[in-house]
């Protein structure tokens, strides 16, 4: 039985394994100055208690949201488990009324960028160099309010 939550503090080691099985080669540290600064944004996927998942989801300064990082315990994956934690992070902006939601990919990150795909994320662009390995981002974004109008197009803000 899945349950998905808000991450607390001690869910930190846990999350950080997570995160480097998934070879997400972000600082923690991050992780954790985020989880202050958006905890409506941050959470966790429990499988009879021990933490499988998370995703960081926050906001950026022209209102949209932006999915941070999301990674799914070895051993759990391939169980929707990916699916359903996005899905929370994207109905917690639903809520606020977030327009959109954008988030990057590696171009080699095919599994990824499937399960966008399947979210309703449609490919925006390229990010050249992105990551610190030289390797290119897809940009990738979701609307989500029916009336709202881009005023860019695969700008890259
Ligand atoms: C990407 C990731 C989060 C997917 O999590 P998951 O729980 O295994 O995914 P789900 O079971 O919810 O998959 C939902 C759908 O996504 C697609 N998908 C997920 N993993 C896939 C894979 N390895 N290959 C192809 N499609 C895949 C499929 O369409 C799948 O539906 P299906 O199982 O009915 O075919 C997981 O592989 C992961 O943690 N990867 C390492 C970290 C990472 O890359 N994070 C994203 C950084 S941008």
């Amino acid at each position: 039985m899945i349950r998905i939550r808000c991450f607390q503090s001690d869910d930190f080691k846990r999350v950080v394994e997570i995160a480097e099985e998934g070879k997400l080669n972000q600082d923690p540290m991050i992780y954790l100055e985020l989880s202050k600064l958006f905890p409506d944004g941050f959470f966790v996927a429990e499988d009879r208690g021990v933490i499988v998942a998370f995703v960081i989801s926050i906001m950026m300064l022209d209102g949209g949201g932006r999915i941070f990082a999301v990674a799914v315990s070895k051993s759990h994956r391939r169980r929707k488990i990916g699916i359903s934690i996005l899905n929370h992070a994207l109905e917690e902006f639903r809520r606020k009324r977030v327009p959109y939601v954008q988030l990057e990919v590696r171009v080699d990150n095919f599994a990824a960028q499937k399960i966008y795909e399947k979210l309703g994320f449609e490919k925006e662009g390229i990010i050249p160099a992105y990551y610190s390995d030289g390797t290119d981002a897809i940009l990738m974004k979701k609307y989500l309010q029916q009336s709202f109008q881009p005023h860019t197009s695969g700008m890259y803000v």
